[in-house]
Parts: structure tokens; sequence; C-alpha cells
């Protein structure tokens, strides 16, 4: 997995030293205030991850002999006294900080006062509404919390509605949060296969009888970029500004689950406040593809965001010495995007791989826009979980045949798809061990599959 790109973020340390930082001060050399919870964190952090001794990473599994760079970024698990390559496609919330963004959070001015006086959180959170073009924004401990406090913030009355995607992160996989924790009703729109609505559905949805007590009152519409289930597509900015123009013409906010937000303005080549001019909030993640461990920015209007403020210690959501995790967050925004490019890059590679073995594997090339491939298998004798455990697993004979055993993490995912994610540390020579052990499972397979018959 990501362990060892260390060379890659000292990389990032020497770009993000020479970028402008929108504050006009360069990454983690503020104030360098190095407190003892910065040094047990680092060290806990550092557990597990690469640290570079002499080119040679060392991860927490024992030392590789592979050079730390991201040209080679998978980790050596150990079996027995095998040394299998792991490349960790789950997701991209397992993405690891590297050294650079590491000694940040070390350097991390960290002030212990309790609500908005720490130095680098107020950092963090000018830099990130000064990117997506909001007045302001809040750091959260996860993109889970940053939805919810926008539904809480956006329908404050009982019995008001939003209007989500049925097959929205923020509808599937939240616990429901909006309703256990909020009060606030759903109703929701068939989310199509790139992500969008159907307009006219859309504002069929909408309960427009202020006067009539039968009826909740629609206060919100909740939009997901890039859309997670539908893997990874991107909204297309026109559908944004249509969905805007209707809520506007109804009175309703729109808030973004964007937790790939960065994803979606590097595949279209914008920036994110060209997105996000559509939207009234949004929820972007930082420990997603930007690298960081923990974190998410809420961003909205300066009066919304200072409800946020009240939602958020009412969640538990307040951090103590939070500068810690937003220096870490500071560090991915400034390097926003310099690996996504890639990401993307990979997963396109690897979803016209999957089409190569178009007798087991059904994927939509066109609709890989970010560094979320979705596919299924066509035998009906191999399932989504079957074929996940095989590519996770060394079997036999496959050290002959590929010179050296390759596990793959993979998730079965929401219907009968297999998910792949691309995120910071998965290069291109990870793509291709990827490649090799998705040929080899499904060669076997069919070899095994023809001896049957
Ligand atoms: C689209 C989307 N929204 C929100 C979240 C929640 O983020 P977190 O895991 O930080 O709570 C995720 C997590 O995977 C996601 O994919």
């Amino acid at each position: 997995m990501a362990y060892c790109n260390a060379m890659d973020s000292d990389q990032r340390l020497q770009h993000s030293q020479v970028s402008p930082c929108p504050l006009g001060k360069s990454i983690g050399r503020g104030a360098s205030l190095r407190t003892f919870p910065c040094r047990v964190l680092f060290k806990k952090l550092n557990h597990g991850m690469v640290s570079r001794k002499g080119g040679t990473a060392v991860t927490a599994l024992g030392p590789s002999s592979t050079p730390a760079t991201r040209s080679c970024s998978t980790a050596k698990a150990r079996y027995g006294e095998a040394h299998y390559r792991v490349v960790d496609l789950r997701s991209d919330a397992a993405t690891k900080p590297g050294p650079a963004m590491c000694q940040a959070m070390v350097e991390a001015a960290v002030r212990g006062d309790l609500i908005e006086d720490d130095q680098t959180v107020n950092e963090l959170q000018e830099m990130a509404a000064d990117m997506f073009g909001m007045e302001a924004a809040l750091f959260v401990p996860t993109g889970t919390m940053g939805n919810l406090i926008a539904v809480m913030v956006h329908c404050r009355e009982r019995g008001d509605e939003m209007i989500v995607g049925d097959l929205s992160h923020l509808h599937i996989y939240e616990q429901g949060g909006s309703a256990q924790l909020a009060g606030v009703h759903t109703t929701t729109v068939t989310t199509l296969p790139d992500g969008t609505f159907d307009l006219e559905q859309l504002e069929s949805k909408i309960r427009h009888n202020p006067h009539n007590p039968c009826f909740t009152r629609s206060r919100l519409i909740c939009l997901e970029n890039t859309h997670n289930i539908q893997g990874g597509r991107v909204l297309p900015l026109t559908f944004l500004q249509e969905v805007r123009a209707l809520a506007d013409r109804y009175g309703l906010s729109v808030h973004m689950d964007g937790a790939r937000v960065m994803n979606a303005a590097v595949a279209q080549g914008v920036s994110l406040h060209t997105i996000l001019q559509h939207t009234h909030s949004v929820s972007a993640c930082l420990n997603k593809g930007l690298g960081a461990p923990v974190g998410a920015v809420l961003a909205g209007p300066r009066d919304f965001i200072s409800r946020a403020v009240r939602c958020r210690k009412a969640l538990g959501g307040l951090i103590h010495q939070a500068g810690i995790l937003a220096a870490a967050g500071k560090h991915s925004l400034l390097d926003m995007g310099g690996s996504m490019e890639e990401d993307h890059r990979n997963a396109r590679t690897f979803a016209q791989s999957l089409l190569d073995c178009d007798t087991l594997f059904g994927v939509d090339t066109a609709a890989v826009e970010s560094n979320i491939v979705r596919f299924y298998l066509k035998e009906p004798s191999l399932s989504p979980t079957e074929f996940v455990a095989r590519m996770g697993q060394v079997g036999e004979g496959e050290e002959a045949a590929l010179g050296q055993g390759i596990q793959v993490l993979l998730y079965p995912f929401f219907g009968k798809f297999v998910r792949a994610v691309w995120h910071y540390g998965i290069s291109l020579e990870d793509t291709q061990l990827a490649t090799q052990k998705m040929q080899f499972v499904a060669s076997q397979y069919l070899q095994k599959k023809a001896r049957a018959q």
C-alpha cells in the first residue's frame, strides 16, 4: 500500500514550500510549537507507516528492499516466510500521511484553548473557505458529521424535509443520522447512472404548500460529487446550475456532499469555486484522496458556519488541540490534486485492462471519470465476494506464474459490483501489479471452468 512513498512526500513538501500559500505563509513553518502531544501522535502515526532510512522503506511489517518512491509504493505482507506485494484498492480513506505531512503535524502551532483560537485550525478554515469560494469554513472530524451538521443547519424546524438521491452516501451509508439525530424527514429522488437526477422528478418532490399543515416543508436538496456508489461520477456543471436555479425558484438550499469534490475539480479541470458557486454549502473530506488521517471541512455562508459551530459541539465534534490534525489538512489542501490526475489515469488504465478480459468482467470505461472503478462479474458462478477473496489471497502456483505473490485488496460493492479506488500512494506499478493479479485470477477461474465442462 501507500507505505513507501516517502520520496514523493518529500517532493510534495518541497513543492508546498515554494507554492504560495493562500495565506501568504509556507506550510507548517509558522510558529513551531513542539508539544508533547504532537510528538506522541507523530510516533503513533509512524507506527505502521514508512519511515525513510537510507532510502529504504521500513514498514511495521519489516524492512522492504524497495526504494521509497511513489513508483513503488506497495507494502510487503509477510505470510510465514513469504513476502507478498500488497495493493490496497479498498478505499481512498486508506491513504496514510507521508513523512512531510507528519512533519507538518509535529510542527503545528497548537493552542489548548477551547473555541476558535487554534491558529492552525483557523488557517485551515480560512484556506478552505478561500479555495471553495465560500465565506467561512469549519473543521469537523468526518465527512459524515459535516453532512449531518449541514442538514441540521439548513433544516431547522420540526417537519422540515430534505431531498436526497436514493443512492447517496447520506441516504445509504450514514445510518439515517438526519432522521435519528436531527429529526429531519427525507424524500428521495432516483439517482441516475451519472450521479445526477431527473430535474422534473426532482421538482415533483418539492413540497411547497406552506399553509397546509399536512405536509413537511422542503428545505434542502443534497447532491454528491463525485458520486461514490455510481463509481466516482463527476456531476456536470450544467446540472449543478440547473439544480441551483430550481432551488432558488422554491427558496431551497443546496448542500453538496463533496467528500471527493477535489477529484471532481481535477477531473473537470476547473477550480473548486467553479463547482461550488452552485451550492450553498459543501462538506469536503480531507481524509480521502487528499491523504490526511482525519477530518473534513464544512463550508458555507458566515451565518451558516456560526450555527454549524454549535451543532458540531452538540455532536461531540469539537476536538481539543485540533491544530495537529488541521496541520495535516492544510498540508493536503496545499498539495491538492498533486497526485489525483495520476490516480484518475491509473484508474482508467485498470478499467481498460478489465475490458481486455471481457469474458469475465463488465465495466463501463466511459464512466470511469475519477479515481473509482466499478465493475461486475459476468459469471454467475463467481460472486463479487468470492472474486474479492481470490484477489486478496496468494494461491497455489501464483508465485511461480507471476514471479511473486500479489495481494490486491478490494471491496464487494453496492449491488453486484466490485469497487477499486485509486489514491495517494497507489502508483502505476501498483496498478500494473493489480492488473497482473486480476488477469491471473481470471485465467485460473476460466481454466478451471473449462476443465469442469
Ligand atoms: C460520498 C461520501 N460522503 C461522505 C463520506 C463520509 O466520510 P467519513 O468517512 O469521513 O465520515 C464518504 C466516505 O466514504 C463518502 O464516500
